[in-house]
């Protein structure tokens, strides 16, 4: 079957010509044709170019559009979400603003542990239904690929439940949905006195099931003051390593605390946040060609400092962004949001924030050689939208752009 998109006003292709990701300038050459065509072909993008100079004959019965007043980005990579969750927190919302910080609340027995309360009071039908509309509406508004971590379970049933949850959305859904596995999100209510058993538990019991499975494409763990020491976080990085997981992990969101060094020296795949990240945790994450992975919509969010995107990108970090979907630090699953975040508070150009959502993003799951960008060869996820340049995304925030979603060759209609 062929879709040929044709006289595209500006196509944004972030072709990296095989590397997995851009780092340092190269973030600033996403790859823009002007009048271009693309031709799909079984799902996959088979030619990309000037409208002038295609001249592939096309079968009788291929699918043509006429591009003429869209503008064509790669889908969107969301590298780290917790999209699978029951209830809402808009009462610790209204808290922050009387003044109560992140941490107080968590303190009060509100926070990810009131998230894990209604979570593990659902049935897996009714958090699947959620996830699946949630999924649904992230299409809608540009995303095609997108990380789900468990962590509102943090007990065997519920975060099994979690994963199921995940792993049949990414059998089930259009979106191609990543699964990672946060038994270590927060200490139960039930290891407060007790939390290093509940490492052992992570470690002995649920992770050896979780790879027994093969449910969990990486393993994450929130390595921050009143969550996971370093030497936890180690252990069960460790551990879910000899499985044969791949790793990641949340560091240094509300202080220092030395997760992006143990990231580096981990080798792990991305390390998450970042808001407080020091030098030597910047040269660790070089070191261990670590993806630093920023989530300005919780800086947003919560009214806290932002990450130094500039200092990691000129150090030649690799450098996502994505949204931390989540109903405890960041509402908000519009990747465009957060890219007119990161121009204006993170000092990154237009250029560099749709690098950082699109390939960067897929580097940060391993999935560079399929998606993240234009490219012959790659799956065909493309989104095109009604705008007059590509700067302009970022630019008109707060507004859906997206005229037509095409999924593995596919146009969705919703
Ligand atoms: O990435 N930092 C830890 N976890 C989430 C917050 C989850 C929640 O508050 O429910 C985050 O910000
Ligand atoms: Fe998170």
């Amino acid at each position: 079957m062929q879709l040929l998109l044709k006289n595209i006003k500006q196509l944004v292709t972030v072709a990296s010509n095989g590397k997995q990701c851009k780092t340092g300038v190269e973030m600033r050459d996403i790859g823009v044709i002007e009048n271009a065509t693309v031709l799909i072909e079984d799902g996959h993008f088979r030619w990309i170019g000037a409208d002038a100079k295609f001249t592939t004959a096309l079968s009788d019965d291929a699918h043509i559009v006429d591009a003429s007043e869209l503008v064509a980005l790669p889908g969107f990579v969301d590298c780290h979400t917790h999209l699978v969750f029951a209830g809402s927190r808009e009462n610790e919302f209204a808290m922050r603003a009387a003044g109560k910080t992140y941490q107080q609340i968590a303190e009060q027995g509100g926070g990810i542990l009131s998230t894990v309360k209604a979570t593990r009071a659902a049935v897996k039908k009714d958090l699947k239904k959620l996830a699946s509309k949630r999924l649904d509406d992230m299409l809608k508004h540009g995303t095609t690929t997108v990380e789900i971590k468990s962590g509102y379970g943090l007990e065997e049933e519920s975060e099994i439940k979690m994963m199921d949850v995940i792993n049949e959305l990414r059998k089930e859904h259009y979106m191609t949905v990543m699964p990672t596995f946060l038994g270590a999100h927060a200490i139960p209510p039930e290891y407060k006195q007790k939390p290093d058993e509940y490492v052992e538990f992570v470690c002995e019991r649920m992770l050896p099931y979780v790879a027994k499975r093969k449910i969990a494409s990486f393993c994450d763990v929130f390595c921050e003051s009143g969550y996971f020491s370093v030497g936890q976080s180690r252990k069960i990085l460790e551990k879910a390593r000899s499985l044969g997981i791949d790793l990641k992990i949340h560091a240094d969101e509300l202080a220092p605390s030395g997760g992006s060094t143990l990231a580096g020296e981990l080798r792990a795949v991305s390390a998450d946040h970042l808001e407080h990240i020091n030098d030597a945790g910047i040269r660790a994450l070089k070191a261990g060609g670590t993806v630093g992975v920023l989530l300005p919509g919780v800086s947003f969010f919560l009214n806290h400092s932002y990450a130094p995107a500039r200092k990691l990108i000129d150090a030649g970090v690799p450098v996502a962004i994505s949204t931390d979907f989540n109903p405890g630090s960041c509402m908000s699953f519009s990747v465009p949001m957060m890219m007119t975040l990161a121009c204006t508070q993170l000092n990154m150009t237009p250029e560099e924030a749709i690098a950082a959502c699109t390939l960067n993003g897929a580097a940060a799951l391993k999935m560079s050689n399929t998606v993240g960008s234009i490219e012959t060869g790659k799956q065909a996820d493309i989104v095109l939208y009604d705008i007059p340049n590509y700067q302009y995304l970022a630019y008109h925030f707060g507004v859906n752009h997206v005229n037509t979603v095409i999924k593995r060759g596919v146009i969705l209609e919703f």
